[in-house]
């Protein structure tokens, strides 16, 4: 079953006079608890395009469907609501606050709201299952980059996202610790069921995808998989 598609995805930054299409007419398809890694060179619009599945940015034209449905259509507080809920976003820099503890860190998202769950039990539980249960009163700057990446995911996984969008998660990591970063996103794939949509410039990482969707200026040059590219 289809999760994600966008339709003539198009999204256009002015640059002085000149306009980027960071995004150029854009069609894909993915999968529910597919695993697709998008790949090419700087600049190629691969974080613009994850951030329009997320609905961090708006598209200048086209669309974004989630289950079927049209996001630039929904209302407002729908649209919080699909990137609250039903999207996790993962980032190079892990964006942790550095005066929190891991496991306040893991607890921000939903901080300015009611949990339907016990949120203090939850972000332990999440801690533990990413492997840091022992380090929850830790700060960022006392983790390591790939425990400060696992407290990320963590957090991303707090409201049980159905997608889990991820940019260059392992971009500052040395191999070891990027695979180990890679081993534990597919174990979190497999316990939550989620569709998993990864941003890498590592050929290794992106391999171990599903499929593999190539971009270049914007467009989409190629889609398959790891053995077929
Ligand atoms: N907020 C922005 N304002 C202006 N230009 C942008 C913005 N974000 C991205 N771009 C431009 O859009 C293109 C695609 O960027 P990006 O999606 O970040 O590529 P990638 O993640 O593949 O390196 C680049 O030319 C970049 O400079
Ligand atoms: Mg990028």
């Amino acid at each position: 079953m289809t999760i994600l598609k966008t339709s003539q995805l198009v999204k256009e930054y002015k640059s002085g006079d000149n306009i980027i299409k960071a995004v150029d007419t854009v069609d894909i398809e993915i999968q529910e608890g597919e695993f697709v890694s998008i790949v090419g060179p700087s600049g190629s619009g691969k974080s613009t395009l994850l951030y329009l599945l997320g609905l961090l940015e708006t598209p200048s034209s086209g669309s974004v469907f989630f289950q079927d449905q049209d996001l630039s259509k929904l209302r407002n507080s729908l649209q919080a609501d699909y990137r609250r809920n039903q999207v996790g976003f993962v980032f190079q820099m892990y964006n942790l606050l550095p005066v929190l503890s891991a496991w306040e860190n893991v607890k921000v998202p939903m901080s300015p709201y009611r949990a339907k769950f016990n949120l203090s039990e939850r972000a332990q539980e999440l801690l533990e299952q990413v492997g840091l249960g022992h380090r929850s009163k830790h700060l960022p700057s006392q983790l390591s980059g790939g425990e400060q990446q696992r407290v990320a995911i963590a957090r991303a996984l707090l409201n049980k996202p159905k997608v889990l969008l991820a940019d260059e998660p392992t971009g500052n990591l040395d191999s070891k610790a990027g695979e180990s970063i890679l081993d534990l996103l597919e174990q979190m794939r497999a316990e939550y069921g989620l569709t998993l949509v990864l941003v890498t410039h590592d050929q290794g990482i992106a391999k171990r995808a599903d499929r593999i969707i190539s971009l270049l200026d914007g467009k989409v040059v190629n889609s398959g998989t790891a053995a077929a590219i």
